[in-house]
């Protein structure tokens, strides 16, 4: 494996064997596998799980990693085709990829989305450039609308579960006091169609995804057996509902514009999940977020210190799944 940048260039099959590699390497360490390998990771923007589940499972597999956070101790680097460099940043990632892959076997890469302009987000138009510019084994940290190693991390979640393939999957939106980015509920759309849900998407008005995100996924439930849908009926969507998967994102009705942003989900606050969402949700349904989560403002300290949140395996599923993706990269 040479890029894993996108869970949509894989077949059921080989995420199958991910999954079954992930769950060996948890079973039986494999603590010598990766020795002498290193891993660069480079972090655009901040990470918790994302920066020390990769060193974690690297270490665990016998290999080590090395983390730049441009500008933060290191050159900041320009991402920007043709600029002018007169301002902060000392090197343009055109010399930077190249060099930092220069001294390692994987390179993983964090660069968020711009946020101004939906078309140039869509396109992925950084992390293309980047993907030109390594010449090694390149892993998607998150850009900008695209987390796959989240959305791997979040079906072995289902499975070890037992949630069934078919259940009914929500992706309900939920309130944060500034937009997010759309990576993370791209991602996820993408992934419970892939596996063959039944997926919802609840989101109020202003905050459809768009439609290029609902197309593939679209098309990944129909190759799958399950179906897309999406409404702004919350109670509706929650209905036999076996899985909620919250998220916030800003909105695309006025993406870049922070002010109509700021005016739209000024009357939202109540999209907090909170028990009473559960009211006609199957018995026992599960509640799921990538984290990290603002507490009592997306989610209600009863959701996520209850029987229904798997917030933690999901966050350690993150490293199960990275050390299969990082042994079937890197193992000779
Ligand atoms: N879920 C996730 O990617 O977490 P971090 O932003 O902390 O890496």
């Amino acid at each position: 494996m040479k890029r894993f940048l996108d869970l949509a260039d894989f077949e059921p099959a080989q995420i199958r064997d991910l999954l079954a590699l992930a769950q060996r390497l948890q079973d039986s360490p494999e603590p010598g596998a990766l020795a002498g390998k290193i891993l660069g990771l480079v972090f655009f923007n901040p990470s918790l799980r994302t920066l020390s589940s990769f060193q974690a499972g690297m270490a665990r597999l016998g290999g080590s990693s090395f983390v730049i956070t441009p500008g933060q101790g290191t050159w900041q680097l320009e991402t920007r085709l043709n600029a002018v460099m007169n301002g902060g940043a000392a090197e343009h990632i055109r010399e930077g990829i190249p060099v930092l892959a220069s001294y390692c076997d994987a390179l993983g890469v964090r660069a968020f989305a711009e946020g101004k302009n939906l078309e140039q987000d869509l396109g992925e138009s950084l992390f293309r450039m980047i993907d030109e510019l390594c010449d090694k084994p390149l892993i998607n940290l998150e850009s900008a609308v695209n987390h796959p190693c989240q959305a791997l991390a979040d079906w072995k979640t289902m499975d070890d579960l037992a949630v069934p393939q078919r259940a009914k999957f929500v992706l309900s939106w939920v309130y944060h006091p500034r937009a997010l980015p759309l990576a993370v509920p791209a991602a996820t759309l993408h992934m419970a169609a892939q596996r063959g849900m039944e997926v919802v998407v609840a989101r109020p008005e202003g905050y459809a995804l768009p439609e290029s995100i609902m197309n593939k996924a679209r098309a990944a439930a129909a190759a799958a057996g399950g179906s897309v849908s999406e409404t702004t009926d919350r109670a509706a969507a929650m209905a036999g509902a076996q899985v909620l998967y919250a998220k916030e994102w800003g909105t695309t009705a006025h993406y870049g514009d922070a002010d109509a942003d700021q005016r739209l989900r000024a009357e939202l606050t109540d999209w907090c999940v909170r028990e009473s969402w559960f009211k006609h949700a199957a018995r026992g349904a599960k509640f799921m977020h990538c984290l990290p989560v603002r507490r009592n403002v997306a989610v209600a300290d009863e959701i996520l210190d209850g029987p229904r949140a798997v917030v933690r395996r999901e966050a350690f599923n993150r490293m199960v799944v990275q050390m299969a993706v990082l042994y079937r990269m890197l193992k000779s």
